[in-house]
């Protein structure tokens, strides 16, 4: 068997260069345009009815709940009088696996039951619970006519549960608690998206961008009303701040320029929703694990190949048994002879590893990071091309961008090619557009949400409220 061979193919799968990686941004630019038009496109463009950005002067204490892809948060924040302050207390709760394929009713019944929790836990006597505001992060695709409705476009971040997609959320989440006698109201249903937008806004004036790289991926950003077609019908005043979730996973599920490996169409496959989320499949941390795995079982499959040659290799067929921090691991190996990835494949998987193939599992992981990273570029260059921002900040977060590692280098590497900036004079000079991480979108992000949105219907700005009579 040839390793030095079959890494070069792998390279040449994974391997997006310059001329691609701007093939990829323009189409992007188009196909936002598109989302935001009447017939609409692939990515939905979703309106949030977050119509403007923080000053720093917010105040008040808030719930938000956040259902994220794996856990699930509870806080209460509060905004202080202190200019972009706050103080918050929250508790986790890890999301049970089968209930992200179980039932509707256990699914709100188990948040339910969290935020009853945290209540009884955390919540004094000081603030009564019906008078305070709650956000609710549900990170998923959801059209919003109103902020205090969500009906599920559809699941993403492999969750599948009966009864909800083309259902609005809201009701669904608010009759579980009445059951609980938890007299709580909903104020804002936001995307993490639009939460780490606005929370990075709170203390960064130059933050334009707000994005998640983690279970899934996706952004958001501020639009103009007069730049949306598909709101034209409610003569929403033009240069009127409206949000917009982009759900950009779901970029060029056409399969026009992206550049998909067979392992990419297997996940796509084997995933509760083929045919959808097609950028995201390639990049967010739920399948950077599952495209790694496939590769080996592939290798080791292969007529001539036959890495781990006559090893078990049971536990490496186990379809998503291996999470990106696996490869983070790979990556992270310090030593030359890759021992710790050697340590980590006998200990995870039972299967030994000769050199050349500790070579081509390290140089995997790389090319699928690098991939990941390069391709999530070209989402920040789209949206920062359409609304012509020269320079200003994105405000990210999610565990890749936390924790994987040089996924920032090699974004911002990726962002330099597509826009084409000189080298930087020295390594301390900022670049026009840099991603930085962002302050806690689903937790004062959502709290900030719900502040804009009192704030602005006691103004008499009743645009896309369907509730009034919960913000009084
Ligand atoms: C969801 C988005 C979310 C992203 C990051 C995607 O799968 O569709 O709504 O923002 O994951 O959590």
């Amino acid at each position: 068997m040839d390793l030095l061979q079959e890494i070069e193919k792998l390279e040449n799968l994974f391997t997006i260069d310059t001329a691609k990686l701007k093939q990829i941004t323009e189409h992007f630019v188009n196909e936002l345009e598109k989302g935001l038009s009447v017939e609409g496109g692939s990515i939905p463009m979703n309106p949030t009815w977050v119509m403007s950005f923080p000053t720093g002067y917010e105040t008040g204490t808030y719930l938000a709940l956040d259902m994220g892809g794996t856990n699930l948060r509870v806080c209460q924040i509060t905004l202080t009088d202190q200019k972009s302050e706050f103080d918050i207390i929250q508790s986790k709760y890890r999301m049970p696996e089968e209930l992200k394929t179980g039932e509707a009713d256990e699914l709100w019944e188990y948040i339910a039951d969290c935020l009853m929790q945290f209540i009884e836990t955390h919540h004094g006597d000081s603030v009564k619970l019906d008078k305070l505001p709650l956000g609710f992060t549900f990170s998923y695709p959801a059209t919003q006519n109103y902020i205090d409705e969500g009906v599920l476009q559809r699941w993403t971040k492999g969750f599948d549960i009966a009864g909800v997609e083309g259902h609005n959320v809201v009701p669904m989440f608010e009759e579980a608690l009445r059951r609980r006698g938890v007299p709580i109201k909903l104020t804002a249903l936001i995307n993490d998206t639009t939460g780490t937008l606005i929370a990075s806004a709170y203390t960064d004036t130059k933050m334009k961008i707000g994005c998640i790289f983690g279970t899934g991926c996706n952004a958001a950003y501020m639009e103009n009303c007069g730049s949306i077609p598909k709101l034209a019908h409610l003569n929403l005043p033009p240069d009127t701040p409206m949000a917009i979730n982009c759900e950009w996973g779901a970029f060029d599920n056409e399969h026009k320029v992206l550049p998909t490996t067979p392992y990419d169409e297997t996940i796509d496959r084997g995933s509760p929703r083929p045919g959808q989320q097609a950028f995201e499949k390639m990049i967010a941390g739920l399948y950077l694990g599952e495209i790694f795995r496939l590769v080996m079982v592939d290798l080791h499959d292969k007529p001539g190949t036959h890495i781990f040659d006559g090893q078990d290799i049971s536990a490496l067929r186990k379809a998503y048994s291996l999470d990106s921090s696996f490869l983070s691991a790979i990556e992270e190996d310090p030593f030359e002879n890759l021992s710790e990835t050697a340590e980590l494949f006998h200990n995870r998987l039972g299967i030994y590893t000769s050199g050349p193939e500790l070579e081509l599992i390290r140089r995997t992981a790389e090319l699928i990071g690098t991939r990941a990273a390069r391709l999530s570029a070209c989402g920040v260059a789209a949206i920062s091309k359409k609304k012509g921002f020269a320079s200003c900040h994105v405000g990210a977060d999610g565990s890749v961008f936390n924790k994987y590692p040089h996924f920032k280098a090699r974004g911002a590497k990726a962002l330099r090619e597509i826009l084409e900036w000189p080298e930087k004079a020295n390594e301390k000079e900022e670049d026009p557009i840099e991603i930085l991480a962002a302050e806690d979108g689903s937790g004062v992000g959502a709290a900030l949400i719900a502040a804009l949105t009192l704030e602005r219907v006691k103004a008499g700005n009743m645009h896309g409220i369907l509730h009034p009579e919960n913000f009084k």
